[in-house]
């Protein structure tokens, strides 16, 4: 039930590592060198000025002192460089300063209380059963287009309130690119890009009406902040923004527990036997296969840190993924096993003030999707002569295609 990656032999080469390579996505995440690079030079300096850390204790740390590693201080997606000054209404939750930063993701969390959660889960299981019907009239289902990727933009727009329409656009936006646009981003109109333009429509309608039909809308154009409500344009940037944090993650999440279910029987018997064991499944997933190898945060002083000297507007990455993987913490770090005494010790969704407010959302969505699959098949089978995308790596949008055993 464990799937031990051989430790590289020896070498004297020079270590070289780019946190931001695009071919992990095909190939996968170089486990051996960030072992390497954990024993060698735990604070990498992957180019001048930018560091990556890579044991558990210093990403902990870094990512809890947000005084001297700021995340809003980071590199502005969608927008290249040059572009300076972004107004203040388009800044995503984790560009927003202190305190307006803690204000705003009170309203970002209260979206997503355990009260929503739990109204949503219905529907969820209602969705998860409709994916499996239309999987088990294919002869080949495809574990990542109907089943992955589905689930968390329909588990969004619940969270929303929003209707089935709204599925098919998160759907899009999640592919298309366009929800790494902002209204700044060269080539974008003014209006925005496509989230933006359905967001303002709605949320003009829902202020036409004499009271808003839609909790979460009326939770974000009752608020006050300071005394102020927020303007339409920093509601559209937030509603954009937790699509784009929370469709892509939790869908790699989804495609990872998949993925291992479809390849390794021994993990589907021992769930299927005791669903208890579900959640360590999922924990297991997140520390061993993180969906987030790596944030970036700017230093804002000189500091010496762990033998490392940082200095100010130095780029550090935080290397999660690596973090996860650190023989300090973890025995066999890189093998999966379903039995670790500490299952939610991972850095998975972060830490500190900026740690994932979407953590339970993604939690219920894989909890349901899985409990559902064991629920309405006997096993699965991967298919003959297919290749099957690395773990983790599922960010390349590859097939997963499996044999679907009915009970
Ligand atoms: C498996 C799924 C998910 C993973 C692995 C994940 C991971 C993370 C991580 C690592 C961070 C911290 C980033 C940093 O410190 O720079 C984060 C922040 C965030 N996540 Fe998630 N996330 C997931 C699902 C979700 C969902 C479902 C939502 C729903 C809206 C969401 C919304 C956010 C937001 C808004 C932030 C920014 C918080 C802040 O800066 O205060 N995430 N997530």
């Amino acid at each position: 039930m464990s799937q031990d990656i051989p430790t590289p032999p020896e070498t004297t080469e020079a270590l070289s590592f780019n946190p931001h390579d695009p071919r992990f996505v095909e190939e996968g995440i170089p486990f051996g060198t960030l072992a390497r690079i954990r024993r060698e030079q735990p604070i990498f300096e992957v180019a001048e000025r930018t560091w990556y850390l890579s044991r558990f204790q210093d990403v902990s740390a870094a990512l809890t002192d947000v005084e001297t590693f700021r995340a809003d201080l980071g590199l502005i997606t969608g927008i290249p460089a040059g572009v300076a000054v972004i107004p203040e209404e388009q800044h995503y939750l984790s560009e927003i300063q202190e305190p307006r930063h803690k204000a705003v993701r009170r309203l970002i969390t209260a979206s997503m209380s355990s009260v929503r959660l739990k109204a949503i889960q219905p529907k969820l299981e209602e969705e998860c059963h409709r994916l499996v019907d239309a999987m088990l009239a294919k002869p080949v289902a495809n574990l990542h287009d109907d089943y992955a990727m589905a689930i968390p933009a329909f588990a969004m727009t619940r969270i929303m309130d929003l209707d089935d329409d709204a599925v098919g656009h998160f759907m899009r936006w999640s592919l298309d690119g366009t929800l790494m646009q902002r209204p700044m981003t060269p080539g974008v109109p003014p209006e925005g890009p496509a989230s933006h333009i359905f967001f303002a429509e709605y949320l003009a309608h829902q202020r036409s009406l004499p009271k808003p039909s839609n909790d979460l809308m009326a939770l974000l154009l009752d608020a006050l902040i300071e005394g102020e409500p927020l303007t339409d344009a920093e509601i559209i940037t937030q509603l954009h923004f937790m699509i784009q944090a929370g469709v892509h993650t939790t869908r790699s999440l989804l495609t990872h527990l998949v993925n291992r279910l479809v390849q390794d029987r021994d993990i589907w018997n021992a769930i299927a036997a005791d669903p208890t064991k579900v959640p360590l499944f999922i924990e297991e997933s997140l520390r061993r296969d993180s969906p987030v190898q790596r944030t970036t945060r700017r230093c804002t002083r000189d500091t010496e840190f762990n033998g490392a000297v940082i200095r100010k507007d130095d780029w550090v990455e935080m290397g999660i993924g690596s973090a996860n993987h650190d023989e300090a913490i973890y025995d066999s770090p890189d093998a999966f096993q379903l039995g670790r005494s500490e299952p939610r010790k991972h850095l998975a969704f972060g830490a500190g003030s900026h740690v994932c407010p979407g953590a339970a959302l993604a939690r219920l969505e894989a909890q349901i999707s899985v409990v559902t699959l064991l629920d309405r098949l006997d096993h699965m089978e991967m298919v003959e002569g297919a290749t099957y995308p690395p773990l983790p790596g599922s960010l390349g949008h590859q097939a997963i295609p499996a044999s679907l055993f009915a009970k």
